[in-house]
């Protein structure tokens, strides 16, 4: 049966016949809590393979540098795709992530003694942790979720919180030139199970908030979902690092070893906290 529904303001037709779930888009504010659950782990299936995961995490290894043991928090781990290789390569590592949906398909990679992962919100961190990491990872655009940019700082300078001196921040995601560069504002794809995505994008040049609408249809139903994300340029990100006391050393395109240009649409920028600063 053909239905019209309202969708974020607007009118659709859905065929509810084919559906088995619909469920309508949270608002936007705080989508974040609910958004990286079974869905969204469906949604960008073809960009999670084990393949590409071993490519970036010997990337990181080249990029940190560190000894066996070292100690690495990856904040936020998602289902732990880099967390677990890197344990598995020989770093004692902690994974924070508040889905509890992707912390429990981490957990079911393996834990162990130099693999651990806890719930959490990377805007406060725990108290214990200062001082305690030789890295920091932030990775995939898994920063700029909150309404309130302070709350991205407030992140920032959690993350130089935990570092010792001398530690490294690994920071990878949007960048906001490159991707205002060559701006793609439709996109679609199939995952395995064939359900069809698609993706309407729009950008607000005074927030700064890419906003992306998904929609998908498939065998398991279909679902209309929402997230944002404020993009930052790779300067604003380096000058927020630097109040923090974080000094970008090196800013690369993505995984590649190829410096970033104003076409880079993944920027991956690595920051070290300045040796003599305590907190
Ligand atoms: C795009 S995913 C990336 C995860 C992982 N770094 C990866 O590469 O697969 C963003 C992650 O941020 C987590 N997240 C969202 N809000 C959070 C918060 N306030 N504190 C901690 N994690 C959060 C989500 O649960 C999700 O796992």
């Amino acid at each position: 049966m053909r239905k019209r529904v309202t969708v974020d303001g607007r009118r659709r037709t859905v065929d509810e016949s084919r559906s088995t779930v619909h469920r309508q888009p949270s608002t936007v504010s705080n989508w974040w809590q609910n958004y990286f659950d079974a869905g969204y782990l469906r949604e960008y299936e073809p960009l999670f393979n084990l393949e590409e995961d071993r490519h970036q995490v010997a990337r990181l290894i080249e990029i940190l540098g560190l000894p066996a043991r070292a100690r690495v928090l990856d904040c936020p781990c998602g289902q732990g795709r880099h967390a677990h290789l890197l344990a598995e390569a020989g770093f004692d590592v902690d994974g924070l992530d508040l889905s509890t949906t992707l912390l429990a398909r981490a957990r079911a990679r393996g834990t162990g003694r130099t693999l651990r992962y806890r719930r959490g919100d990377m805007r406060r961190l725990p108290a214990r942790w200062t001082g305690r990491y030789d890295a920091v990872l932030n990775l995939f655009t898994s920063f700029g979720f909150f309404d309130d940019p302070r709350d991205d700082e407030r992140v920032i300078a959690e993350f130089a919180r935990v570092l010792r001196p001398g530690g490294v921040l690994v920071w990878h995601g949007g960048d906001r030139d490159g991707v205002m560069a060559k701006f793609v504002s439709r996109d679609w794809w199939t995952t395995s199970d064939g359900t069809m995505v698609a993706q309407v994008r729009s950008f607000d040049p005074l927030t700064g908030f890419l906003t992306v609408e998904s929609n998908w249809r498939g065998p398991h139903g279909h679902e209309d979902r929402v997230h944002r994300i404020r993009l930052y340029t790779p300067s604003r990100l380096a000058e927020l690092m630097r109040s923090a006391g974080l000094i970008v050393e090196q800013a690369f395109d993505g995984f590649t070893d190829a410096p970033v240009t104003r076409r880079t649409s993944e920027m991956l920028l690595v920051a070290r906290k300045e040796p003599n600063r305590r907190r």
